[in-house]
């Protein structure tokens, strides 16, 4: 009742329909800058820290408002000029008019203000993210959308928060061949009417793409003639069915780069790639430097996928449990052991909950576990890790407002958080990459 009085005080203080004039203090895990306005929050899209802004509010809530920016009154000295024509419609990018060490410092930032504010972490011990090697034309796997509109078919990415589709004919953080690409699909996208989806991956090492495409139903692939020409390979996946029909070859080989090595690993269609490869090596050398003394040590690793981190790490292991879920990546785990000679990793394709509880009730122990779990995080299973006699957990994430509601679990338990680092996989938007090493 005492929130409902000042809420509705504040309201009286905020008027809707006025225009306000405010300060942009500092940018969000969003797509929004944040001001405050007696005390409240406010965001306000695609602004940037030391903008001077005159702004509408849209929604005004008990704990925070959302606001539209009118004109920028005194423009800030980290805003640039964005490159893509489609930047503030489109929802791949949400930072282009943000100078890029603006952007890595506030990566830096948001990480440790979310291990602050979500994970309940002191001081939490944030690293010097490490920039991406170029903050254009990185991405090697994309997902592009198909909405259609008054007829039209539009190929591109949804507005931020919103199922719409923006029609694309470029697209500047893609690598270059895949904005080649781009425009050829263009041309025949009226075929991908009936998909939600559309998956593409290249691999600079055959210079060549696959697809993978999640069809409404699997009559729209009646429409599909001359889209799979595009490409050396294909899946498409009916959600309703739970049927797919592979075209052509639907894999590519690629080249996985670290400091000592460089090995030839195989990706099938709709199996999970890195997006970022020269960010990801980044990562990779990172662990081997982490790990050069655990030669006696036994690794878990969950969430593996098709082996990016397995191959390089069971070197500097004597033996690795490595679990994933999907039978498309687990299958593609294999064969890349098999071609690297690998023969110190046991690849067990489960759903990482039930595989970490048989663990569990086998008292069954590692020395080391690594974890690699989707956007939502391993919220289900970072209670049991303690219990696997594990000393050390090494956890990646992409997005570490997951990664802090985790961490802050690991850390009830017993572990210390050691480090932090970030890694720029995703220039140009608010996404960031976090490796967090704990021990005990
Ligand atoms: C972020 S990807 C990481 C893959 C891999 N580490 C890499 O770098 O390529 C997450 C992986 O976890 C798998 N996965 C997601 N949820 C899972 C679950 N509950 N059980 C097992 N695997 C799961 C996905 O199939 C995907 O391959």
């Amino acid at each position: 009742m005492k929130n409902k009085k000042k809420y509705l005080k504040d309201k009286q203080k905020i008027n809707l329909d006025i225009p306000h004039i405010g300060s942009i203090e500092n940018l969000s895990y969003s797509s929004y800058g944040v001001l405050k306005n007696n005390g409240k929050v406010i965001f306000i899209p695609y602004t940037v820290t030391g903008d001077v802004i005159s702004y509408k509010l849209l929604k005004d809530k008990k704990t925070f408002s959302e606001g539209r920016l009118i004109e920028i009154l005194n423009s800030s000295p980290y805003r640039r000029k964005p490159l893509c024509p489609y930047f503030g419609m489109c929802g791949g990018c949400q930072w282009q008019h943000v100078k890029y060490e603006y952007q890595l410092l506030s990566k830096k930032k948001i990480t440790a203000d979310l291990l602050e504010r979500i994970g309940k972490i002191g001081a939490p011990p944030v690293q010097e993210i490490n920039a991406a090697e170029s903050e254009w034309n990185y991405r090697n796997r994309v997902r592009f959308q198909i909405g259609v509109a008054k007829n039209n078919v539009n190929f591109g990415f949804t507005v931020y928060n919103t199922n719409e589709v923006v029609d694309i004919e470029t697209c500047y953080i893609v690598k270059k061949p895949i904005a080649e690409l781009l425009k050829k699909i263009r041309m025949l996208k009226e075929e991908l009417v009936g998909l939600f989806d559309f998956e593409v991956y290249y691999s600079e090492l055959e210079d060549n793409y696959i697809f993978y495409g999640i069809t409404r139903n699997l009559t729209a692939l009646n429409n599909i003639r001359r889209i799979p020409d595009l490409f050396k390979g294909g899946i498409f996946f009916d959600k309703k069915s739970k049927r797919s029909l592979n075209i052509k070859s639907p894999f590519l080989n690629y080249s996985l780069k670290t400091i000592n090595s460089n090995y030839s690993l195989k990706i099938m269609a709709g199996g999970f790639l890195q997006a970022n490869q020269l960010v990801n090596t980044k990562i990779l050398n990172t662990l081997i430097e982490e790990f050069s003394n655990c030669k006696d040590l036994k690794l878990l690793e969950l969430y593996a996928g098709c082996g990016n981190f397995t191959i390089p790490l069971s070197k500097l292991f004597k033996h690795v449990v490595a679990v994933e879920g999907s039978h498309i990546s687990i299958q593609a785990l294999e064969e890349n052991l098999y071609r690297n000679n690998i023969i110190n990793v046991v690849a067990i394709k489960n759903d990482v909950k039930e595989e970490v509880i048989k663990n569990f009730n086998l008292k069954k122990t590692y020395d080391v576990v690594f974890i690699d779990p989707p956007r939502v995080g391993a919220k289900e299973i970072v209670t049991y890790l303690p219990h696997l006699g594990v000393n050390t957990v090494v956890y990646l994430s992409c997005n570490p407002s997951t990664l802090a509601r985790d961490l802050q679990i690991l850390i009830n338990s017993g572990f210390a958080l050691e480090k932090v680092i970030p890694f720029d996989m995703f220039p140009q938007t608010f996404h960031i990459e976090v490796l967090a090493i704990l021990r005990r």
